[in-house]
């Protein structure tokens, strides 16, 4: 795919960034890069900073101190809307807009002028495993699983190389969690690079190459998953979950 063809050293890297709220540290100091193969699984307790770490890269939040480089620029320097063209974003609730799946999905193919055939939507539905469908189905009437995989599909809309998810299953059932684990496998495979944050351990073993763990606001690892997981006993990573293990 695209990615692969283009030269760059690093997907995102952080370089000694701080993020303050009213004097109050939440992110300390982070120095990171994130390279270019797999998932990369952002984990930590609860109020560790995951959640701010994902919104810095894709500029939602700016740091307070640092520099956030995505391909090896400086993100200060781009336009927020060049960058979340190839920046994908699922938030934990679902955020779609009213009307039908089909206008939710031509949302951002619209500002890019990028033309979309009935018959490319319903390809993209059918990445997330929707019937075609649901292409004229009216939001409100979705399930939340449903409207989760809606979200996805329409961050792959514009062929973003990679996606920032934050606790994308987190609401849902084990069945339309399975459905987007597996989703999320595949479009991994077809190499689209995926951050997720997840506060599930048993989530975490299924799905992610690497990790970035986080506690207290400060990069405490970032290190292979298979290391992570042979390195501490079940009990320990539980601790490191604590409060937050849900699943
Ligand atoms: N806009 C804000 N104003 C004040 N405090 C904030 C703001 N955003 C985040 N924080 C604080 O920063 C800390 C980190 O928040 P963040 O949402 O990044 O944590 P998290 O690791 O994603 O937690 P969770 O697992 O509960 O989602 C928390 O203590 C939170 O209260
Ligand atoms: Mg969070």
């Amino acid at each position: 795919m695209k990615s692969s063809e283009e030269s760059y050293t690093y997907l995102f890297s952080m370089e000694n960034i701080c993020f303050e709220i009213e004097d109050k540290v939440i992110l300390e100091k982070i120095n990171c890069e994130i390279g270019l193969n797999g998932i990369t699984g952002i984990i930590g307790p609860s109020g560790s900073g995951k959640s701010t770490l994902l919104r810095l890269l894709n500029k939602l939040i700016s740091p307070t101190k640092g520099i956030v480089r995505f391909k090896d620029v400086d993100i200060a320097d781009m336009e927020s809307q060049d960058l979340r063209k190839e920046i994908g974003m699922v938030l934990q609730r679902p955020f779609l807009f009213k009307g039908t799946v089909k206008s939710n999905l031509l949302y951002g193919p619209k500002i890019w002028n990028i033309d979309y055939s009935d018959d490319a939507l319903c390809k993209l539905l059918d990445t997330v495993g929707l019937e075609a469908d649901f292409l004229t189905r009216n939001i409100d009437g979705l399930s939340g699983g449903e409207q989760q995989r809606v979200s996805l599909a329409r961050s792959l809309a514009n062929n973003p190389i990679v996606l920032l998810l934050d606790e994308p299953t987190t609401a849902l059932d084990i069945v339309s969690e399975e459905i987007i684990e597996n989703t999320l496998k595949r479009l991994a495979a077809d190499n689209i690079k995926i951050i997720i944050v997840t506060h599930s351990l048993e989530q975490t073993k299924r799905l992610t190459d690497q990790l970035l763990f986080l506690k207290e606001g400060q990069l405490i690892e970032k290190t292979t998953s298979k290391d992570f997981f042979k390195r501490y006993n079940e009990q320990e990573i539980r601790s490191f979950f604590k409060h937050t293990e849900g699943k």
